[in-house]
């Protein structure tokens, strides 16, 4: 074994996909998947590493072997456990990436960044949109709107009913279901992304429309947010997971390729500036750059440039509009996608930059704990703005 030795722990979902990541970085190695399920040493064997059903057994093993702890660890858990987990592999030196959301509550996420400082070890967390072409081109292009002073965005599609039906979390508020923490918690923290922190919300809850015969499916459906950020900024912002709608990140990006890519939308985010407004994914610049800026006004034509960054990103094979619908839902088909895609893949960049940060190669951590903190903390004021009916203010972080 060489480099950079990694455990996964959680073999479920989205585990085995960090698995095989580790495997295709040059300079890393697969030592163990923890996992007390009866898939844990299948998925082991899978990827030729050691199997252990709790960190501790793992901990026992290495001691009595005399065998090094890994460098690095995956959480990929289910959320309430990532901070004991973090802890424990924390204590032992181990430098952490821990899937989003960092963990269920507020307080799990600062005794684990706290932990991890006094480690001195590594925290990244899993937002991995962040790492999404558009949105890299979208944080580059940011500038040339001017100053930011307002901002719409949207997040809308149906869910379908098989969806809720495979696990019982997803019909259960008090299980981490409901769009605003499952989805909403995303844009969220790619708008603080690109806009930096979000210090106020106002949220009015949409009607329930999803087989309100159920007793069992209590989860929220979406949200009408008005938003203002610590740089002044404000905007809008609505987000559906039950209307018949193709303005979502997965559709203008082609990130998931169970949700057919729209390759002709426009506008899911809107970035209105000083000097010019930027809507995203299209990469179209709106601005009057060439008369002087003592001249800018609505008398004037406005120029729409398209930015050269979305060729260079966008997938080229597929033809332009919608592709064919997927057959049905396959939550695995999302983590291991079989279609081809000329665009990098966010999760590969993810852990090239997890790795980078391990070696020394990269120093600033572009997911932190915080930044994954205050993404919590945005849900959570929405929420309480649906409940108390009044704005809420983010509670700044430092
Ligand atoms: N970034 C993304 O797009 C994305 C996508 C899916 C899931 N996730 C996140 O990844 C995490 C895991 O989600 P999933 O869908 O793979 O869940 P899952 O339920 O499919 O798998 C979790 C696995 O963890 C194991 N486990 C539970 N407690 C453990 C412990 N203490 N030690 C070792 N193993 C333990 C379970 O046996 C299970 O096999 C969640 O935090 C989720 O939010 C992120």
């Amino acid at each position: 074994m060489a480099g950079v030795r990694f455990v996964i722990v959680g073999a479920g979902l989205i585990g085995p996909r960090h698995a095989e990541l580790v495997l295709e970085m040059p300079d890393c190695s697969l030592f163990a998947v923890v996992d007390r399920s009866a898939n844990g040493p299948s998925v082991a064997a899978r990827f030729g590493a050691l199997h252990f059903n709790t960190v501790d057994e793992m901990f026992l093993y290495c001691d009595e072997y005399g065998v090094d702890y890994p460098d690095a660890a995956v959480v990929a858990t289910p959320n309430h456990s990532h901070a004991s987990v973090g802890i424990q592999l924390a204590s032992k030196g181990i430098h952490l990436m821990v899937e989003k959301p960092l963990a269920s509550t507020p307080e799990d996420c600062v005794a684990l960044i706290e932990f991890c400082e006094k480690q001195g070890v590594i925290l990244l967390v899993g937002h991995h949109r962040r790492f999404n072409p558009y949105i890299v081109a979208a944080k580059e292009h940011m500038a040339k709107v001017g100053t930011p002073v307002m901002i719409q965005g949207v997040w809308a599609l149906k869910k379908c009913q098989e969806y809720f039906a495979e696990k019982e979390w997803r019909r259960s508020k008090y299980h981490g279901g409901g769009t605003l923490m499952i989805n909403l918690i995303h844009d969220l923290d790619l708008l603080q992304y690109l806009l930096g922190p979000i210090q106020r919300v106002y949220a009015e809850l949409l009607p329930k429309q999803r087989m309100p015969e159920a007793e069992d499916n209590h989860v929220d459906e979406g949200a009408a947010l008005t938003l203002r950020f610590a740089n002044g900024c404000c905007g809008s912002f609505v987000c559906s997971d039950n209307v018949t709608s193709p303005f979502n990140f997965e559709a203008g990006t082609g990130e998931n390729p169970l949700i057919p890519h729209n390759q002709d939308m426009a506008g899911f985010y809107r970035i209105f500036g000083s000097h010019g407004t930027l809507s995203v994914p299209d990469f179209t610049l709106y601005h009057q750059n060439d008369v002087p800026e003592k001249d800018h006004s609505w008398w004037k034509p406005i120029q729409a440039e398209r930015l050269d960054v979305v060729s260079s990103v966008a997938p080229v094979e597929e033809s332009s509009g919608f592709m064919t619908p997927p057959p049905s839902f396959d939550a695995k088909e999302m983590l291991f996608p079989t279609g081809k895609s000329q665009l990098p893949r966010p999760f590969d960049l993810q852990m090239e930059h997890f790795v980078n940060l391990i070696t020394g190669r990269e120093s600033v951590s572009k997911c932190s704990g915080r930044d994954a903190l205050s993404a919590l903390l945005c849900i959570e004021a929405v929420m309480k703005s649906i409940e108390t009916e009044q704005p809420q203010v983010v509670p700044t972080i430092v």
